[in-house]
């Protein structure tokens, strides 16, 4: 007789007990660190005066949600950082490592930080030397940092870990950083600058050295205690505005876009490599060339209709200039592939990130950004 009321009580106590544990326990969004270039950088660049490398300024940051304004991305509104970060349950990027001062790391929110660069490259020297107008940024004349190399970036990335580590200590630290994604969006600016300075180097060996310089630096993140890679390779960059210019069809420059495709595929081999090698490595790899050339072949699905010119530039297709205050601007923002003379658009972003979160293997391998938190 008792019994038979013992059951359901014992099972909706039960249940009433796991609720209140779900909906006690925080949902713990994974920390973030995203380092690279102009397509993740998000205001980086803003504290190094002499850098030529900055976005600012208008017409940068127009549409940028809630209050227009420049903030330093390189873009109409949000970058693919933003949009990645949202997927993850975010509003936009973590903050620019260079705006947090020592007290704001050891806040009890910390959830990531982005270190990325406009300009910078895998390469030390990318960024650095006096290079044309055709690569994105030249170098300063002066002794004041152009961009923060990748080096530097995963130097200040150990310097977090040192603050997390007298914060939470060494066991807790370990955990959080074997926990958190690392974003890298880098590449595009070492194949601009070793195709515009005509180098004598072989393309094979170029890429080769680009790779293993990929490798040191994701070595020394794992050596850090970084486990969960999104890695984002290069676009089809012989179709940037910029790029389109030298070709007297207004094509894209079919030489520089087999550089990216060449880089994609010996970047597959070395993570492929590095998850066999190092215990724990985990990594997804964004194939930028073919996310991006899917789009410029077939454009209307994505609701694109211009996908050769700049949104905002001047000179042919826009791309003969920067987006400067005085620079011409579209007003259908939204349905331009390009921002600037090399940059998407906030549209366009958006659509890389939903590709990188959710896609296919054509796209995204050997899982997507969305299982890189549990894999
Ligand atoms: C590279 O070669 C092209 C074509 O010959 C030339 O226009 C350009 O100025 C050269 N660039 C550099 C950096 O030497
Ligand atoms: C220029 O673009 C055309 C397509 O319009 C392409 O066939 C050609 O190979 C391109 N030229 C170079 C130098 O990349
Ligand atoms: C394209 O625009 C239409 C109409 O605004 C919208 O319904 C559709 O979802 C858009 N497609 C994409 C891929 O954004």
């Amino acid at each position: 007789m008792e019994n038979k009321w013992f059951l359901p009580l014992i099972l909706s106590l039960f249940m009433a007990v796991l609720s209140l544990a779900a909906a006690a326990k925080p949902v713990l969004l994974p920390p973030i660190f995203i380092l690279g270039d102009s397509t993740a950088d998000i205001g980086t660049n803003n504290f190094l005066p002499g850098s030529k490398a900055r976005a600012d300024f208008p017409h940068n940051g127009i549409d940028f949600p809630n209050s227009p304004r420049p903030t330093g991305r390189f873009s109409n509104g949000l970058n693919s950082a933003d949009f990645l970060a949202q997927h993850f349950g975010y509003k936009r990027s973590p903050r620019p490592f260079l705006s947090l001062s020592a007290t704001s790391l050891q806040k009890k929110k910390f959830r990531g930080i982005n270190f990325a660069s406009g300009g910078s490259g895998v390469l030390d020297i990318t960024g650095q030397t006096l290079l044309t107008r055709n690569v994105p940024f030249g170098a300063s004349f002066n002794n004041q940092k152009n961009v923060i190399p990748l080096t530097e970036q995963i130097r200040q990335f150990s310097s977090v870990k040192n603050n997390l580590m007298a914060k939470m200590g060494a066991a807790a630290t370990e955990k959080f950083l074997s926990k958190s994604l690392i974003f890298i969006s880098s590449g595009s600016n070492d194949l601009f600058g070793y195709y515009h300075s005509n180098s004598s180097i072989p393309k094979e060996e170029f890429l080769s050295s680009l790779v293993l310089a990929y490798e040191n630096h994701l070595k020394t993140l794992y050596t850090l205690g970084a486990r969960k890679f999104g890695i984002i390779s290069v676009a089809p960059i012989g179709c940037c505005p910029s790029q389109r210019i030298f070709n007297a069809t207004g094509g894209c420059l079919e030489e520089l876009n087999d550089h990216a495709i060449a880089f994609h595929l010996k970047l597959d081999a070395l993570l492929c490599k590095l998850s066999t090698e190092h215990e724990g490595f985990k990594y997804s790899l964004g194939n930028s060339y073919e996310m991006t050339i899917n789009v410029i072949q077939n454009p209307l699905p994505f609701n694109f209709t211009q996908v050769e010119a700049a949104c905002c530039g001047a000179g042919k297709l826009g791309g003969e200039s920067f987006c400067t205050p005085d620079a011409n601007l579209c007003s259908n923002r939204d349905q331009y592939l390009f921002w600037d003379l090399f940059h998407p658009t906030q549209a366009a972003s958006k659509l890389a990130a939903v590709t990188l979160y959710y896609g296919g293997p054509q796209f995204v391998s050997p899982i997507n950004f969305a299982q890189l938190p549990e894999a």
